[in-house]
């Protein structure tokens, strides 16, 4: 091949190197109706009029899978679901692991709570921590703060999952409430607000692809449900998984279209859960809750 047939070729590959490595043109999907609380799922979704009133829920409705995505699951939970399961266990297990973590008081403080209080303290995350520079969802934070005690747990494993389903437990039925309407957290906010809708992987989908625009359909054995509300019951408990941390529940979102799973704690997925934690203000906490 002659120099100057080959210095052309690798000039064209260097420039579609360059090419791609500038922003990927990604398809938007666009639905701009969102707000960051249980007033934008009454006006979004469609879905608030049956579960608005809990005198009126129907346990029918509930029990019948393509009936209970109008209560988008919110009712089958905590008070509402007496049933033991797995994440009754896991409860347990982070019980123990957080008092041994916390016999000095260090844990608890490292991760936020006033005075060791953890009440509250489910329904604040994600939030900046400005030691990082940057906004960490609850599991990282348990993570993080294991680890300068010299303790693994690692973010996504069962055991950290567990810390984190009992912490949100003593936040039972109190609202989450972040604030993302200014600095980091909108920053975040509206990060995670781009990713949702934009499409990606094999199947080129967007989250709202299916969590918007297939509301209440079919999908294989499953009927898809709205976004709003659902950060309130995570971790959950997964009859086919065991215990799924929201990041869990991402990735395999991503893996069920074709999409390359992130880990757990990641810049994306942590900008995803400010998203539909914003989703999600207004809701009360809900753990330990169940899906199958
Ligand atoms: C191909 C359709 C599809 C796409 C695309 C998709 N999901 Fe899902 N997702 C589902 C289905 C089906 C379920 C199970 C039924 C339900 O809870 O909606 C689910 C469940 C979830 C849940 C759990 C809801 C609950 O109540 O526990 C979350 C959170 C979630 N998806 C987030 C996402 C995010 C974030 C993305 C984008 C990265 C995404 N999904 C992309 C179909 C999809």
């Amino acid at each position: 091949m002659g120099i100057l047939k080959q210095a052309l070729i690798s000039c064209v590959f260097v420039a579609g190197v360059a090419g791609a490595s500038d922003d990927v043109y990604r398809e938007y999907d666009p639905l701009e109706t969102y707000e960051p609380n249980v007033a934008g799922d009454r006006k979004h979704s469609n879905t608030y009029q049956y579960w608005m009133d809990p005198k009126n829920l129907d346990w029918q409705m509930a029990g019948n899978p393509d009936e209970n995505w109008k209560l988008n699951w919110k009712f089958m939970d905590p008070p509402f679901n007496p049933v033991v399961h797995g994440g009754h266990f896991a409860e347990d297990r982070g019980e123990t692991l957080y008092k041994k973590l916390n016999t000095r008081g260090r844990f608890a403080s490292c991760l936020g709570a006033t005075k060791g209080n953890l009440k509250g303290l489910r329904a604040s995350y994600p939030r900046y921590r400005a030691e990082l520079k940057r906004v960490v969802g609850l599991e990282e934070a348990i993570e993080i703060c294991a680890k300068r005690l010299g303790h693994q747990l690692e973010n996504g494993s069962y055991d950290n999952s567990a810390v984190s389903v009992y912490i949100a437990s003593r936040s039972n039925g109190m609202p989450i409430r972040i604030d993302v309407s200014k600095g980091p957290m909108k920053e975040a906010w509206e990060r995670g607000r781009k990713l949702f809708h934009t499409r990606a992987g094999r199947f080129n989908l967007a989250c709202s692809s299916c969590h918007t625009h297939q509301v209440g359909l079919h999908l294989r054995g499953t009927v898809v449900t709205t976004p709003y509300g659902d950060v309130a019951h995570y971790p959950v408990y997964r009859t086919r998984y065991q215990l799924q941390s929201l990041h869990l529940r991402f990735a395999e979102c991503n893996l069920d279209t074709r999409t390359q799973p992130l880990r757990p704690g990641s810049g994306a997925y942590t900008d995803l859960e400010v998203f539909l934690t914003g989703l999600t203000n207004g809701y009360p906490v809900s753990v330990p809750s169940e899906r199958d």
